[in-house]
């Protein structure tokens, strides 16, 4: 597990988004689009330790696609990094998942993430996207802006 420094990280989403379209272009199913999009992004990133999707069904978030560990199947509203994603509809970097209050711990070798709300066409958050990595502070305005950019480009 490494943090890529800033040009390949850059690069690497650019790589990661050009896989992604071709991939939403030729596939409708929201599951497969996920699942997808978590195989091509944890097998690129070499800082991505967990990664996967959130679906907000009902009151509550349902663990989706996902690579890694084995994850927790659900997240009450407003728990956790994710929930605060949801409820704020903002992106949530933690340098530091321990000092997050409320963070939830599926995994002890956690120890930064980065949580990106998913939107579907008409604005309403369907999902959140999860990346945790062992590294602390390994996410930054890089990850921030090449996510934000493919889940704006995702069209679901
Ligand atoms: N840490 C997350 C929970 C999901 S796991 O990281 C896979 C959170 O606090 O929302």
């Amino acid at each position: 597990m490494r943090i890529p420094e800033h040009d390949e990280k850059q690069g690497l989403y650019e790589d990661a988004e050009l896989r992604i379209r071709g991939l939403i272009a030729g596939e409708p199913d929201r599951i497969a689009r996920m699942a997808g999009i978590v195989a091509i992004l944890h097998g690129l990133m070499p800082h991505y330790y967990w990664t996967g999707f959130y679906r907000v069904l009902g009151d509550g978030l349902v663990i989706g696609p996902y690579q890694g560990t084995v994850g927790c199947g659900r997240i009450a509203k407003g728990r956790g990094v994710c929930g605060v994603a949801w409820a704020t509809g903002e992106t949530q970097v933690v340098p530091d998942v321990h000092a997050f209050p409320g963070h939830i711990a599926c995994d002890a070798a956690s120890e930064s993430e980065i949580v990106v709300p998913v939107r579907d066409t008409a604005g309403e958050i369907v999902a959140v996207f999860d990346v945790d990595s062992t590294l602390a502070a390994a996410f930054d305005d890089v990850d921030r802006t090449g996510l934000e950019a493919i889940f704006v480009a995702w069209g679901e």
